[in-house]
């Protein structure tokens, strides 16, 4: 594995720079290719995933699997990745001081080091600590925009699907946009 991202890695496994650290199981650095075309972000593990170390192996993780199915890409296609690398105890919201903590220390880095051409911001926390801005999903869902050199795509986050089945058409559709995105060889 790349060094830089396997250090990374390391990093987030042995992470105490914030409150999450004392009350996980696992950190969940993410997975995925090292050149990935597309990287996905999305908010925080939740139960299973700081069980088992791994990003989206839960609910959440079942709808995002159906989703990419949908839209014809392999789950080892892309990067998965979360807002906050611990899980939030009853799976609260990070706190301000928790995202930014990991956005500068781990998720920006990750990104600088991935390089992917584009970056699915799935849900509101993805997106606001992200683009530090307050975008409307149900405007902007499905769309790209870019900052600072990058392009992202603006999504539902998959859990969205199981609280509002009446999103899961537009979901779909969203995610055929982003599979776009992906080099095929
Ligand atoms: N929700 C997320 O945002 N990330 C995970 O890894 C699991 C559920």
């Amino acid at each position: 594995m790349h060094t830089e991202l396997q250090n990374l890695r390391e990093r987030i496994q042995t992470c105490q720079l914030c409150p999450l650290s004392r009350t996980r199981a696992h950190a969940v650095p993410g997975e995925g290719p090292e050149n990935p075309s597309v990287m996905l972000i999305g908010e925080a593990p939740g139960r299973n995933e700081d069980e088992q170390g791994k990003p989206f192996c839960g609910a959440a993780g079942k709808k995002l699997d159906e989703l990419l199915t949908h839209a014809g890409v392999a789950r080892q296609e892309v990067f998965i990745t979360s807002m906050v690398k611990c899980r939030p105890p009853e799976n609260r919201l990070p706190t301000l001081e928790e995202a930014s903590t990991c956005k500068s220390h781990y998720l920006f880095p990750q990104m600088h080091v991935l390089k992917p051409k584009m970056i699915g911001l799935m849900g509101k926390v993805a997106i606001e600590h992200v683009l530090g801005e307050n975008i409307s999903l149900t405007q902007m869902h499905g769309k790209t925009l870019e900052k600072n050199n990058q392009t992202y795509m603006i999504l539902y986050h998959p859990a969205a699907m199981i609280y509002n089945q009446a999103l899961k058409q537009t979901m779909m559709e969203d995610f055929k946009e982003l599979g776009k995105w992906i080099e095929k060889k």
